[in-house]
């Protein structure tokens, strides 16, 4: 039987949970031969994503530095890219998203004339600043790639905006695949602080926050947001995992240290984030994962950005944008945390984002494309 090499390439924590369903299921199946590439655009943050999908990359370029440029990691992807392509000589490159890796790996596969496939393609804020370098590196993946993987339709729609309609497929997001493995009820968290809150009579608000666009002077807004927040209600309880760039380390510890209710951690591991998000009451976040996780697990969010590409949860009424001006932050969620109504109209279960199925879709269009299948996957929602 002919088989397909396909190779997966990421390199942060969200593109590694996004992908690593999908590379199993690529290494499930007969008609694949899978190869994974990592870059470690992130080093530790990686690895505890492999660690809990039991994911063993064939290849590891190994990047990370402390405080590294745009330049630097795209820079070093390119390069290291170059030994592995020409060593494994896949027959399509995957990658996901809009990260730095994804922008050079899509890049060195197009100059080694390999097929890319995009997976989480078509979204868009149409600010090339906002989020920035996000926007233009997800722009120009779908201008590298020939197949187009959108998590929903109106993503497919942008792409149509853009005249890409060949080889796009409605998958859903493979995000929602990974939260249908990872979240359980009787789970034990690995901190004490976190078997200790009292998630039933407390409120317990989940922050992440980390995008480029917002350091300076956003971030410090949001953190001032925050601290005010805290110190006003008495029965809140923050939870803060810090991302390990060092520039947002030490913009939340300025803003957020000594505080008793305000609980900075490290980063968790992904099952203790899908589970911790499933118990708390509030998620405030610029994260892009968390604003589609959320929404399937019934958490009200606000973002803490100026604008979003996945507007298909705030139509659904479960996702908000607060913005990065720290009175607009602080009166949103005064808001959701004192007023009842307001509240309940966010907190209900959405799935705009998937039904648990993109990685199948996504293998399933792969083999079709190569002519090990007859017929396309049944688009996602159709
Ligand atoms: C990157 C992506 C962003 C994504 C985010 C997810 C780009 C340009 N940005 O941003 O789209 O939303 O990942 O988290 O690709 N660090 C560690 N250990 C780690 C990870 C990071 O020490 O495991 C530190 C390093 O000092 C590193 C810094 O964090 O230099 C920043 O990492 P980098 O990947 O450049 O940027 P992110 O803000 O993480
Ligand atoms: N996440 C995690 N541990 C953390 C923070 C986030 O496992 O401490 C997960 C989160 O559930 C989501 C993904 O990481 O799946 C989001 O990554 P991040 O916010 O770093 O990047 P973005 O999605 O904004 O690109």
């Amino acid at each position: 039987m002919k088989t397909i090499k396909v190779m997966t390439v990421f390199g942060t924590r969200p593109e590694a949970i996004k992908m690593a369903p999908l590379a199993l299921e690529l290494a499930r199946r007969p008609e694949f031969e899978a190869v994974c590439c990592v870059t470690a655009q992130h080093r530790e943050m990686l690895d505890s994503v492999l660690n809990i999908f039991s994911l063993k990359p064939d290849y590891d370029l190994n990047i990370m530095e402390p405080r590294q440029t745009l330049s630097t990691i795209t820079a070093k992807c390119l390069n290291g890219m170059d030994r592995v392509l020409e060593e494994a000589r896949p027959d399509l490159v995957l990658v996901h998203g809009d990260t730095s890796t994804t922008f050079a790996g899509a890049l060195a596969a197009f100059y080694h004339q390999i097929p890319v496939g995009h997976v989480e393609a078509g979204l868009r804020t149409y600010d090339k600043w906002s989020p920035f370098p996000e926007e233009v590196n997800r722009k120009l993946v779908g201008s590298i790639a020939d197949l187009h993987f959108c998590p929903t339709p109106a993503n497919r729609d942008n792409l149509a905006r853009e005249n890409i309609v060949k080889g796009v497929f409605l998958t859903g997001n493979t995000v929602i695949d990974a939260l249908q493995t990872t979240v359980v009820e009787d789970f034990t968290f690995g901190s004490e602080i976190l078997n200790r809150l009292d998630y039933g009579n407390r409120k317990v608000i989940l922050v992440t926050c980390h995008r480029r666009e917002n350091y300076g002077q956003p971030m410090t807004n949001i953190m001032t947001a925050l601290r005010r927040l805290a110190d006003a209600f008495p029965e809140a309880e923050l939870v803060y995992p810090v991302h390990l760039s060092p520039v947002v380390q030490e913009a939340a510890h300025k803003y957020l240290d000594n505080h008793p209710r305000i609980h900075l951690i490290a980063p968790l591991d992904v099952r203790e984030m899908h589970n911790l998000m499933a118990r708390c009451h509030l998620v405030m976040t610029d994260s892009g994962g968390l604003q589609e996780e959320a929404p399937a697990l019934g958490k009200p969010v606000l973002v803490l950005r100026k604008e979003t590409e996945r507007p298909e949860a705030v139509e659904a009424g479960t996702v908000r944008l607060a913005g990065v001006e720290e009175e607009a932050i602080f009166q949103m969620a005064v808001q959701l945390l004192s007023d009842r109504n307001e509240y309940e109209k966010m907190a209900h279960a959405a799935n705009p984002y998937g039904d648990g199925r993109a990685c199948r879709r996504i293998a399933d269009a792969v083999a079709w494309h190569f002519g090990l299948r007859d017929t396309p996957p049944e688009a996602f929602g159709g």
